[in-house]
């Protein structure tokens, strides 16, 4: 559709030049203005003249009388003036000619935007701290974190997706009192997640009772801040098996990273930076700690260095910034976490710019708002937090259970399971917005009815099972014979606009919703019209290429958005 709005645009935009050579609008600008309608029967797009009103001094009636009249392109069928609206629709010739074998010729590349070659983009994301437990806070961060690079990567951008381990921290010393009083080896090898997740709660359970073990903690730490070679020793193995833990997780979504260069890779390259802000004349002392003033910006001072010389959260942040500026030459450097951190972001960002470092506009906070389970009954073995795992594990169950019910004889039922249940999640989570609180339920995540994961995945695989039962591809003509069809292939057509989108807002969602747009249009497809009984050879032909074209779209949107494909269910 992108191509044929942008054709409409420039059309309109010539016949805005006969009303008023200077108005200053041109095809990128209408462009813009041009909409999809709510109610596909005012048109395909519209262009609301209100908004052309002021710098053509007419009324928007005139407006979309006057481009209404005579309009004419390849591909239009027709355009209307109503209420100050130009209405156009497309035409089905077009929607046969040019869309749909576009759609199969171009298979998992259509939608796909010319945007990011010969770019880079660096993404940082998930970055859990380590030795503590990945939870269900974790998921909003590895989602959309993921998506954005798949939808980088669709775009031709080179990607670089790092998850940076907060591998450094005092966590490390009350994990270490832990193992050294209640810990072996045997025990957290064996146990992997659930072992390390019983010592982090033990521990923290112990210093609420006695807040001397905190000290103890910290005494640890400090210890292996200095060098001391058992609890380096000890930190190392903590980090492999928080690592492989996470990565069970991880895999269940199909996530995985090119580095995973964390904070504690960044003790060497800091205090170059610290220098440069000394050198810049950026850093004051403040009651014995080292801070850049920000009070000129409206912001909070930032930290840089803690009254005992060590470092801080924002200080290793700008270290690993320049590092990746030296390593990737980042078009785009974009870290997703939830919105606590907004400032966090702002304050560093203001400090890289007052070093000069000329690329501190290509650094991009994304973040998302928090995360909790209705009821949140998978929290009792850790107090308050729910593992990312168990709640993937209770969706699975659940799903699988509806499956046992609804399709006892289904072939490979557990691996199924696996990608509905963990499909519902991502889905139910990326519908949102990414700003918005979101409160889990799983009853309505599981659902097959509504605007759900098993909904969408149900629909890929039916097209599957259509195409399954054809034998010969179809190479005849293209008949568009009722509105369902043009209905369907209008949104398909969408793809690539939405994709931008996507890109252009950091936001997932927007795929989220093509692909629900899809699976209604193709839903209401199917139940409307006869596609593999059709009488006539060339509807029948017509519509079995539709079913490919909409496998192919959903399947390459739902790799998008980390949706595995269910070629059944
Ligand atoms: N480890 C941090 C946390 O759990 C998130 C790190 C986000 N990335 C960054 N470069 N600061 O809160």
């Amino acid at each position: 559709m992108i191509e044929i709005k942008r054709m409409i645009a420039a059309a309109i935009a010539d016949k805005i030049r006969m009303i008023n050579e200077n108005s200053g609008l041109d095809a990128a600008a209408v462009f813009e203005m041009l909409e999809y309608p709510p109610d596909t029967k005012m048109g395909d797009l519209a262009l609301p003249c209100f908004k052309l009103s002021k710098s053509l001094r007419r009324s928007p009636v005139q407006i979309a009388e006057t481009i209404a009249e005579g309009f004419e392109l390849r591909g239009v069928a027709e355009a209307s003036a109503v209420n100050g609206y130009l209405n156009i629709r497309i035409s089905n010739d077009y929607l046969a000619e040019k869309i749909l074998p576009e759609i199969l010729e171009k298979k998992e590349k259509y939608g796909a935007p010319d945007l990011g070659e010969g770019k880079t983009v660096v993404l940082d994301y998930c970055s859990p701290n380590l030795a503590k437990p990945f939870h269900i806070g974790h998921l909003g961060t590895t989602v959309i974190g993921h998506s954005l690079k798949k939808l980088h990567e669709f775009a031709g951008y080179k990607c670089v997706g790092i998850n940076y381990v907060g591998d450094w921290g005092t966590q490390f010393g009350k994990m270490m009192v832990a193992y050294k009083k209640w810990g072996d080896k045997k025990t957290v090898e064996e146990g992997g997640v659930d072992a390390l997740v019983d010592l982090y709660v033990r521990i923290n359970n112990a210093i609420s009772d006695d807040p001397s073990l905190a000290d103890e903690a910290r005494a640890e730490f400090c210890k292996m801040e200095q060098g001391d070679e058992e609890n380096l020793a000890l930190w190392r193995w903590l980090v492999e098996k928080s690592l492989k833990a996470n990565d069970e997780t991880l895999k269940q979504l199909d996530v995985s990273f090119d580095s995973y260069k964390g904070e504690s890779a960044y003790t060497e390259l800091m205090p170059a930076q610290v220098q440069k802000l000394r050198d810049c004349n950026l850093l004051k002392i403040d009651d014995g700690a080292s801070i850049v003033d920000l009070e000129k910006y409206g912001m909070p001072p930032c930290l840089i260095l803690k009254r005992d010389g060590s470092s801080l959260y924002p200080t290793r942040d700008i270290a690993a910034a320049v590092d990746r500026m030296d390593m990737y030459n980042f078009e785009k450097c974009i870290y997703v976490t939830s919105n606590q951190q907004i400032l966090h972001f702002q304050q560093w960002f203001k400090v890289v710019e007052l070093m000069g470092y000329d690329w501190y506009d290509k650094l991009v906070h994304v973040p998302y708002g928090t995360v909790s389970l209705n009821g949140a009954k998978l929290a009792t073995r850790t107090g308050n937090v729910v593992l990312l795992k168990d709640l993937f594990a209770a969706a699975i169950d659940k799903s699988r259970s509806i499956m046992e019910e609804k399709n006892p004889d289904l072939r490979g039922r557990d691996d199924i399971a696996e990608a509905v249940g963990v499909g519902a999640i991502v889905f139910y989570y990326l519908f949102n917005n990414r700003i918005k609180d979101i409160n889990f339920n799983l009853e309505d995540a599981l659902s097959f009815e509504g605007n759900t994961g098993p909904y969408v995945q149900y629909t890929y695989a039916r097209t599957c099972s259509i195409l399954e039962k054809v034998k010969e591809s179809y190479g005849g003509k293209v008949v568009i014979s009722c509105d369902e069809e043009s209905a369907l292939l209008k949104t398909l057509s969408q793809y690539e606009e939405r994709v931008r989108n996507a890109i252009r807002d950091y936001e997932p969602s927007v795929i989220a919703r093509f692909i629900l747009d899809v699976a209604f249009a193709y839903n209401k497809f199917y139940h409307n019209c006869q596609i593999l009984s059709a009488e006539d050879e060339n509807v029948r032909g017509t519509r079995i290429l539709l079913t490919e074209a909409t496998k192919n779209v959903l399947g390459s949107a739902f790799s998008l958005i980390c949706l595995k494909k269910t070629e059944r269910i």
